[in-house]
């Protein structure tokens, strides 16, 4: 399963990328907005600067939510660097742009699914990566986990080639059960990838090794 760091901030990626375990990032209009990016220079500086920094797929969404918006913004944000998928939302008009991206060698993100319905309708279009939005269904008490479970097994069903990419990840055990239903990639915040560290018998055998290496020296 490939590690995307799910954020804008300049710090966080290059801390998730010095580990050596992050193989792309996504991008959000909320998360852009919450590093204070406004402007179109300042968008495409911003996400310039991300692609030279990690090696790999950067997913910058369009804003637009008509068909002829979408195209034009989406051939824009490809043209920034060659790392750059357009991310595309769930709608008649993003799956209708979709098609056309993929018909035109760019690649896609269909952002905001949330059932198997959508996911299909993503991978008929020939989208790069689906994105449902594990935390988000969580929050609705349903389970996030068991949609991308239901995803992986009707794209290997069907032989899509559409990689599933878990988003809205919002702890370690997410991507620990993400990682178990098959997807293809698991977008999280640094928080969540940093936790996946984390065990109480890690710390207390670390201690103990430290201090009895000091009776060998
Ligand atoms: C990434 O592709 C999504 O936009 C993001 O994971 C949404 O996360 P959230 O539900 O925490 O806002």
């Amino acid at each position: 399963m490939k590690f995307f760091i799910d954020t804008a901030n300049l710090a966080q990626i290059k801390e998730a990328n010095d580990l050596g375990i992050l193989d792309g990032v996504t991008t959000n209009p909320t998360l852009m907005a919450k590093e204070g990016i406004k402007g179109h220079d300042a968008i495409t500086n911003h996400y310039k600067t991300i692609c030279e920094m990690v090696d790999g797929p950067v997913s910058a969404e369009v804003l637009g939510i008509e068909f002829e918006d979408i195209i034009e913004e989406g051939k824009k944000l490809a043209a920034i660097h060659k790392n750059i998928v357009v991310k595309v939302p769930m709608i008649k008009d993003g799956i209708k742009a979709i098609k056309w991206f993929t018909d035109n060698g760019i690649r896609t993100n269909c952002t905001l699914v949330f059932s198997a319905g959508q996911a299909i309708l993503a991978a008929k279009a020939g989208a790069t990566f689906v994105s449902p939005f594990i935390g988000r269904i969580d929050d609705g008490s349903w389970d996030g986990v068991q949609l991308v479970e239901q995803i992986v097994n009707i794209y290997n069903t069907q032989g899509f080639m559409t990689e599933v990419l878990a988003a809205s990840i919002r702890n370690p055990l997410h991507i620990v059960r993400c990682a178990e239903a098959g997807a293809d990639v698991c977008t999280c915040p640094l928080s969540s990838i940093l936790g996946l560290l984390k065990h109480p018998l890690t710390d207390l055998g670390l201690a103990q090794f430290l201090n009895d290496a000091k009776s060998m020296q």
